[in-house]
């Protein structure tokens, strides 16, 4: 791989910060109501909308686990501790090994148990996977357990965001969002006065 670069890419932050959006403000809202709901044309529409943008996150997973493979990532803020360095790679490996596993098991239960699993009403897009509700069960299994695991590792990480930008004062945050670029990984951010 070569050199790690000095800041994270637009693309990557675009990658970040849409996905986060989609996963926290649509797909874990649209999942725990739908299953919740009693039959009807609003729960259906929201399975129809939770599987499509489902296996929209999923498509983003694949471009953004190639950009970070082939362009890396900035090396973590200086003079962190060696655990907040070690909790920040295994948290990071985790969540990127999630935004796989999620939407793949849930596409590939309602593969087995309900096919055509269809892009926004239209295009068929199902898995190759057998027929079966006992194995849609199973897989549904993971695919909660990954999805609580997920949202786990996600608030604890969104709170080590904002300890990072309020209590320790480093650029964590700030290199994340957009306009943010190598001067802003300089690791010059002020110190309160
Ligand atoms: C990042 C992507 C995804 C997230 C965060 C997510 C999240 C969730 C959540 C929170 C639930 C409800 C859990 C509960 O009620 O306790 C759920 C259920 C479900 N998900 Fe997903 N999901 C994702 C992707 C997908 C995909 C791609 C599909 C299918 C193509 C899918 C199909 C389903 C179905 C059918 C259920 C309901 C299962 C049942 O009726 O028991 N999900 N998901
Ligand atoms: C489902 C939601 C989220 C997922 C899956 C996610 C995933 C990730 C991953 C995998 C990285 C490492 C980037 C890389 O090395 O390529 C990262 C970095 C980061 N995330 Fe998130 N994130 C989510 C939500 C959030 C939210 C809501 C915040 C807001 C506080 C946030 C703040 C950050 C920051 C500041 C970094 C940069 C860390 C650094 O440079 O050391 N993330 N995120």
């Amino acid at each position: 791989m070569a050199d790690a670069p000095a800041s994270y890419s637009s693309a990557q932050k675009w990658l970040h910060w849409t996905m986060a959006a989609i996963i926290v403000l649509v797909m874990i809202p649209a999942g725990l109501t739908m299953t919740r709901l009693g039959d009807g044309g609003l729960k259906n529409s929201l399975y129809e909308l939770h599987k499509s943008f489902g296996m929209i996150i999923f498509a983003l997973a694949v471009v953004r686990a190639v950009v970070r493979l082939t362009r890396g990532a900035p090396p973590l803020e200086p003079n962190l501790p060696a655990w907040q360095r070690f909790a920040a790679h295994v948290s990071h490996y985790a969540l990127y090994m999630l935004i796989f596993l999620v939407p793949l098991t849930g596409w590939a239960a309602t593969s087995a148990c309900c096919k055509p699993v269809n892009l926004f009403w239209t295009i068929p897009l199902s898995l190759p996977v057998p027929d079966g509700e006992d194995l849609a069960k199973a897989i549904f299994r993971f695919h909660y357990g990954f999805v609580y695991t997920l949202a786990a590792i996600v608030a604890v990480h969104v709170g080590a965001a904002l300890q990072h930008h309020f209590l320790q004062r480093d650029r964590t945050l700030l290199r994340m969002l957009p306009g943010t670029g190598r001067e802003a990984s300089s690791y010059a951010r002020p110190l309160r006065p």
